[in-house]
């Protein structure tokens, strides 16, 4: 009988050590809504959004989060905030993935000009793993005529969802753009015209 007792243990052990690795697929993570909560880049009545007939990805649509310099431009226009939010609906237990937000839109940037988007994500409840770095976009890339341009952010996101009042859950984003310029006289802009926001491979956890 006392011989049974370490054959049990090292029989867990090693159903343990196979079930680590295996990651499964959970259930899909939806999005439920998109709201703009203030700033100049995405005043009321200038920003929208569109779900995919599945929900999985929610396109944010915004209508003057673009920021410009030049001699015409007015001052205040090289410098834009708007702060907003996602809610996505995630199954019951834990559920890990990476959420990926793609920032998208129309750039064109004269000699010696940047453009930069910056964001700060939280979620509620729930963690986040580290904010993306800033995208920064140059007049070596982005010279010339201009253009449309996408870019990838992707930040770990961890839920533990305990009852089905729990399964909403806030993503927040504080965000701006703005261009910095060698001089008065260059001209350029740099919109986030659009964002795609999805959660890619959710695994259980
Ligand atoms: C979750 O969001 C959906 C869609 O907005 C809403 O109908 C539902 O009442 C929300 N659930 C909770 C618990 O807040
Ligand atoms: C633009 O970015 C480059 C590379 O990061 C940097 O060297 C340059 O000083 C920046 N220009 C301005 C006007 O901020």
């Amino acid at each position: 009988m006392r011989g049974l007792l370490p054959l049990v243990f090292s029989a867990l052990a090693s159903a343990a050590a196979i079930a680590e690795p295996r990651q499964a697929a959970a259930p899909p993570v939806t999005v439920v809504s998109a709201s703009s909560l203030g700033g100049n880049g995405c005043p009321t009545g200038k920003f929208s959004y569109t779900l995919s007939i599945d929900k999985t990805v929610g396109t944010l649509i915004f209508d003057v989060y673009r920021g410009y310099v030049g001699p015409t431009a007015p001052p205040d226009s090289r410098e834009l905030f708007c702060d907003f939010a996602v809610v996505f609906r995630f199954p019951l237990g834990c559920t890990a993935g990476t959420i990926t937000a793609i920032p998208g839109g129309y750039i064109q940037l004269g000699d010696g000009i940047n453009g930069t988007f910056s964001s700060q994500y939280t979620i509620s409840p729930g963690t986040l793993g580290p904010n993306p770095a800033n995208l920064v976009f140059t007049s070596a890339q982005w010279g010339g005529g201009g253009g449309d341009y996408t870019e990838v952010q992707a930040i770990s996101v961890k839920e533990n969802i305990r009852n089905e009042n729990e399964r909403n859950v806030t993503f927040t984003a504080r965000s701006r753009l703005f261009l910095t310029a060698p001089g008065p006289d260059v001209t350029g802009q740099f919109g986030v015209d659009h964002l795609d926001i999805s959660i890619s491979q959710p695994t259980v956890c």
